[in-house]
């Protein structure tokens, strides 16, 4: 394939190799030397609609580790503001003599229109509330790299699955791997389609964290909610919240993620998130070896 669009484009070979070459870009990475020259000769643009703080960083150190010429935008102060549709915008970046687009942007489906429409590599970088495919790959890179291998682990994805991208490609990556996957949230905050994925579904928070391996918990995403969703942040908290607390009520010891950035207090308190059952900055240290290898992969077959 010449594009990453998403998750469920791909399969379990396709993921293992993007694994192994992320495995080699990790140990360059810990090298005093970070850096190899495998894209000397490509340009990468990171076109930004929506904000972004790891996405972006990571796939610009990504690129730079790889040697690659780099240009970001961020249609925040660019002439979209003045109306430019999102071909124009690209294609004028494209006649720049642009190889490969990383795109990030709020309309479900914005990576899969432009790659009708462009000639260049595109990596779907997020895309409202559809697929975030590369944070799928950097999860499933890290429950393999904390416990050995990804199948037959159960992991339960714990939040805002409605309006998360991060749920869905995690979703289809986990059960390619051979994991079981629970969701778990309030029924407002879990899409109609769900029971259609083959995923466990559960709304008492206690039970899946008894029954999981892992829990990667999920920001409740405020800027997405058009209406007024229940619960409110104090009664997700109370009852959905992972502390302390519900961990020692479990009679062993589970991994903690979050794709970040949390929301302090709400889905996940600091007792949690900053002690040793979590793996946060693990998954955004992983991020930038898993995007190396994912552009490497795709530039190899232009
Ligand atoms: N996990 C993630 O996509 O974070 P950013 O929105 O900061 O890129």
């Amino acid at each position: 394939t010449r594009h990453l669009l998403g998750i469920k484009d791909i399969n379990a070979d396709d993921i293992q190799l993007i694994f192994e070459t992320a495995d080699n870009f990790k140990e360059v990475l810990n090298r005093p030397i970070k850096k190899v020259p495998s894209l000397r000769d490509i340009t990468i643009a990171n076109i930004f609609f929506e904000n972004s703080t790891r996405t972006r960083l990571s796939f610009e150190l990504a690129e730079k580790r790889l040697s690659a010429d780099v240009l970001n935008f961020s249609s925040s102060n660019s002439s979209v503001k003045k109306g430019e549709t999102l071909i124009d915008t690209v294609n004028n970046i494209l006649s720049m003599k642009v190889d490969m687009v990383v795109m990030r942007h709020s309309s479900p489906g914005a990576p899969h229109f432009l790659s009708k429409n462009i000639k260049a590599n595109i990596v779907n970088a997020g895309d409202g509330t559809h697929e975030h495919p590369t944070q799928a790959l950097l999860d499933a890179f890290s429950i393999r790299e904390k416990l050995g291998d990804v199948a037959g682990k159960k992991v339960a994805i714990i939040g805002d699955i409605l309006h998360s991208r991060v749920a869905l490609s995690n979703i289809f990556c986990l059960q390619k791997l051979g994991a079981e996957v629970m969701v778990c949230g309030p029924t407002t905050l879990l899409p109609r389609y769900i029971g259609q994925l083959g995923v466990k579904i559960e709304h008492d928070v206690e039970k899946a964290l008894q029954w999981c391996d892992v829990a990667n918990v999920l920001r409740i995403q405020l800027e997405r909610q058009q209406i007024k969703y229940f619960p409110s942040l104090r009664e997700y908290s109370l009852y959905f919240g992972i502390n302390r607390e519900k961990l020692n009520k479990l009679d062993k010891e589970i991994v903690i993620m979050h794709p970040g950035p949390i929301n302090r207090g709400v889905e996940l308190n600091s007792d949690v998130a900053d002690s040793e059952h979590s793996i946060i900055l693990q998954q955004v240290e992983n991020g930038v070896a898993i995007r190396m290898a994912v552009l490497y992969l795709l530039a190899g077959v232009k």
